[in-house]
């Protein structure tokens, strides 16, 4: 596996790497203005247990050297999932965010995965048009989840 992905995206400079310790910040303020970030998660907190599971897994887009977007993959042996897809506010719509699902795509069918799920905030509604325009499909499944470490007090 190559450690960065460069493709033609824009005339300027664009590639797909894994997240260094250096991004922690500019990836946080991206969170935080793409709506990701909830109470209940820290972010830092995520930064840091995604370093002990899977590190190569978690990319971070780059264009001419500034970050743009992110995308946390994981896979756990059964399927793929992906959390904290961001891309920067400016450049949405050109296609950035459809290269680091296919990216995502990518690594999880090298290892194997037979399947990628998404979790979508009910609240963020609106993104599952983003997700169907690239063949997903809302799964006839309810989402159960039950917090084990509480981030905030
Ligand atoms: C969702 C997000 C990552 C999409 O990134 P993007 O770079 O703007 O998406 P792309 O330009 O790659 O769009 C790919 C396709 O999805 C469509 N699309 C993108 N956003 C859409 C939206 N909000 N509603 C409907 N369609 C959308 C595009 O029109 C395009 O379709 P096409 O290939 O037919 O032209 C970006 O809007 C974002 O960061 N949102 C805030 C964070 C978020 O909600 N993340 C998902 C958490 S589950």
């Amino acid at each position: 596996m190559s450690d960065a992905v460069i493709d033609d995206v824009t005339a300027g400079s664009w590639r797909i790497r894994p997240f260094a310790v250096a991004d922690t910040e500019p990836v946080v303020a991206l969170w935080r203005a793409a709506g990701l970030v909830v109470p209940w998660n820290d972010p830092y907190l995520d930064i840091e247990r995604k370093l002990t599971v899977q590190p190569e897994l978690f990319l971070v887009g780059e264009s001419d050297g500034v970050l743009v977007a992110t995308a946390m993959i994981g896979y756990d042996g059964h399927r793929g999932w992906v959390n904290y897809l961001a891309v920067d506010g400016s450049r949405r719509g050109e296609g950035l965010g459809a290269r680091l699902m296919a990216e995502a795509e990518r690594l999880l069918a090298e290892r194997g995965c037979p399947k990628l799920n998404l979790q979508v905030r009910s609240t963020n509604a609106g993104v599952i048009a983003f997700y169907r325009s690239l063949g997903y499909r809302v799964d006839d499944v309810a989402s159960l989840g039950k917090r084990l470490i509480p981030d905030a007090p």
